[in-house]
């Protein structure tokens, strides 16, 4: 039976958890804080709604990593979300100090497990927890691109009064400013977006993608979004886990794929037990590969960055 520990009990962390555990694929799923009492005490909450959503999974609740030990799969959510009127990249140092700190525990203790990141600034955050781990790069990916696609796909849902289901869409790049929504790969019950929307209403609904979680926060007030999120990792999860291989959007190490490597960046990729087992290359527009290229150099200006801080 497979293992899957979450670190981070916080919204994103305790959510993810929430629907790993509903979803019931294995016997027991670790979460772990860094804040005593919290992650049990969610645990045993969550524990006591079985009965009534009859599942068995059981969630363990610890601030130990013992605990963790010898997982096959785990989300790294650990990090402080941002406030109103901040950028993810805002959150750069304090969270790669709690991010390096998390990932060499978990790869200490779980040296096999496929790492999935979702603290922020993501892309750069996924390279960090790469570097730390020193585990092979299709092993550690991060989530964005589900989230910001299921975002896209919500807002097209919306404009067009179409079903919610029958909307297909897609976004790559970054997972902030240079987010690459790819219009030319959305379907509205079949029919390309392009023809179902002009121009305008779509560029409306891409900047409004582009900055979807910051209009969550910015209502919140505090903290930022999870439900979403939460369902976009549990998709990757659940395509570890099972080893489907379902092709999603994913934050994974580029080896030349559109012209573009050596960086962590959202790409069309196939998701299974290993991690990253495939990046697909789709015909993107001229327009669609150039954003492309713009997102790969500001992820890479920024793991510079990255890399002249010290964190301990
Ligand atoms: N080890 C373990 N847990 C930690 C550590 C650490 N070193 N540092 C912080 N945490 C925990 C906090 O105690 C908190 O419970 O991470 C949790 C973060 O939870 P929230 O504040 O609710 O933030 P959340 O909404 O879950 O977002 C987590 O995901 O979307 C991103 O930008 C977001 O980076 C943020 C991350």
């Amino acid at each position: 039976m497979s293992k899957i520990t979450v670190v981070g009990a916080g919204k994103y962390g305790s959510t993810t958890v929430q629907r790993l555990a509903e979803a019931d694929l294995v016997d027991e799923i670790v979460m772990t804080d860094i804040v005593e009492g919290l992650p049990q005490g969610l645990a045993l909450d969550m524990n006591q709604s079985r009965s009534v959503e009859r599942y068995r999974t059981k969630v363990v609740g610890t601030n130990d990593y013992g605990d963790a030990a010898g997982s096959d799969v785990v989300v790294i959510t650990a990090g402080l979300p941002r406030k109103p009127g901040m950028s993810r990249m805002g959150l750069l140092e304090v969270n790669a100090k709690i991010v390096k700190q998390v990932t060499g525990e978990i790869a200490a203790g779980s040296p096999d497990a496929v790492l999935i990141v979702v603290t922020n600034p993501l892309d750069h955050m996924t390279t960090l927890a790469a570097e730390v781990s020193g585990f092979p790069k299709g092993r550690v990916m991060g989530q964005a691109g589900n989230l910001d696609t299921a975002r896209f796909i919500h807002f097209i849902s919306e404009k067009t009064g179409a079903d919610i289901l029958d909307v297909e869409a897609l976004t790559l790049g970054s997972h902030g400013a240079t987010m690459v929504p790819v219009p030319s790969q959305c379907r509205v019950g079949g029919r390309p977006l392009t023809e179902v929307l002009d121009g305008n209403e779509i560029e409306e609904l891409v900047s409004r993608t582009r900055q979807g979680g910051a209009e969550i926060v910015g209502l919140l007030k505090t903290g930022s979004a999870y439900y979403a999120p939460s369902a976009a990792a549990a998709k990757m999860v659940r395509a570890v886990l099972e080893d489907s291989g379902e092709q999603m959007p994913v934050c994974a190490w580029t080896g030349g794929e559109y012209g573009i490597s050596d960086v962590y960046l959202g790409v069309p990729a196939k998701v299974g037990a290993g991690g990253v087992t495939e990046i697909i290359e789709m015909d993107l527009t001229d327009d669609e590969l150039a954003a492309l290229g713009e997102a790969a150099s500001a992820v890479k200006e920024k793991v510079d960055e990255l890399h002249s801080l010290d964190l301990g």
